[in-house]
């Protein structure tokens, strides 16, 4: 029997082209793909994932690829179905870079530059004011947001003191925060497929914010990587052990090197407006990721 696999990818900002793309090409390659898989509308019965009338988990490989409608149940669904049949991301790597702290950790400990951090238990906000002592400027994060959403910039010690009572309402068992870096408002983002350079982009904060995310008012330009930033991309990813990474990175203005700021599991491609602007680095991400797919579901087929 042929080939096939399951796929789950986003449909806006000309996502369901890509799709189509995907789709043809694994074709050419006898390799049948399942679009359309929201684990969201599956049910678990008899030891198996179906969705509608598809075995999920007798596929040969599940793609999913849409950030933006994923729930926890889906993403329950995902963790089940990744222990039976490989899934791209991981759902290892998925799950680590969803947590900016627990991805800073390992990238430091592998000796990786990202931006000083601590982790503070809920009860001790006297080290939070200790560390605000040493850093002057702190971010605050959620360890699991994504497009600039819920980052609050702590400028000085009274803004500290007058966050803390929030912070503690918001019921959290841990505080994660970075020091701000200084740094020009703009970044890269480096696309990364299995382990391979794909295409990069910088984007810069709008006028009023300081946070390069589209969503907090930054936009995208045409930027060109060093080897610098290239090599620290596809080491982040090797660290993560991710094979499709959209890594943050800006320059440290102090430390006068580059810091990576997070790792982006989905990142998205270019749309057909950036596509325009001259970000073209589509088709070879495609092209990677099927070359992957093929490699991942016939070492799988051998077995
Ligand atoms: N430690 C920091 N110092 C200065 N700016 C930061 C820092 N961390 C994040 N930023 C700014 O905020 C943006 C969003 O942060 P990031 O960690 O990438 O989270 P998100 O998942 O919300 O994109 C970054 O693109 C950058 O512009
Ligand atoms: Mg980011």
């Amino acid at each position: 029997m042929g080939r096939r696999i399951g796929m789950w990818m986003y449909s806006n900002s000309g996502g369901d082209k890509i799709e189509k793309k995907i789709v043809k090409k694994l074709k050419e390659r006898d390799i049948d793909v399942i679009t359309g898989i929201n684990l969201r509308h599956a049910i678990v019965k008899k030891g198996h994932i179906l969705h509608g009338k598809t075995k999920v988990d007798e596929l040969d490989l599940f793609f999913s690829y849409n950030a933006g409608e994923q729930t926890q149940y889906q993403v329950y669904l995902y963790e089940a179905l990744s222990r039976v049949i490989p899934t791209i991301n991981s759902f290892e790597a998925f799950r680590l870079t969803e947590d900016k702290f627990q991805t800073s950790f390992l990238l430091q400990h592998h000796g990786i530059p990202t931006p000083e951090f601590q982790l503070c238990h809920r009860d001790d906000s006297k080290q939070l004011n200790r560390i605000m002592k040493k850093w002057s400027k702190m971010v605050y994060k959620p360890t699991d947001g994504w497009g600039g959403v819920g980052l609050t910039k702590i400028e000085n010690e009274e803004m500290l003191n007058m966050l803390m009572p929030f912070l503690n309402q918001m019921d959290l068992r841990f505080f994660y925060v970075e020091k701000f870096v200084k740094y020009d408002n703009t970044d890269f983002r480096v696309d990364i497929v299995d382990g391979k350079f794909v295409g990069c982009y910088g984007r810069k904060a709008g006028k009023r914010d300081w946070r390069t995310n589209v969503t907090s008012g930054g936009s995208v330009f045409k930027r060109e990587p060093n080897d610098e930033v290239v090599e620290l991309a596809i080491k982040a990813a090797e660290v993560c052990g991710i094979d499709i990474a959209g890594v943050d990175i800006i320059y440290d203005q102090e430390r006068e090197e580059y810091v990576v700021l997070e790792v982006n599991g989905i990142p998205a491609f270019a749309t057909p407006e950036q596509e325009k602007m001259g970000l073209d680095f589509n088709d070879r991400k495609i092209d990677l990721i099927v070359d992957l797919i093929d490699r991942k579901t016939r070492k799988r087929k051998k077995k």
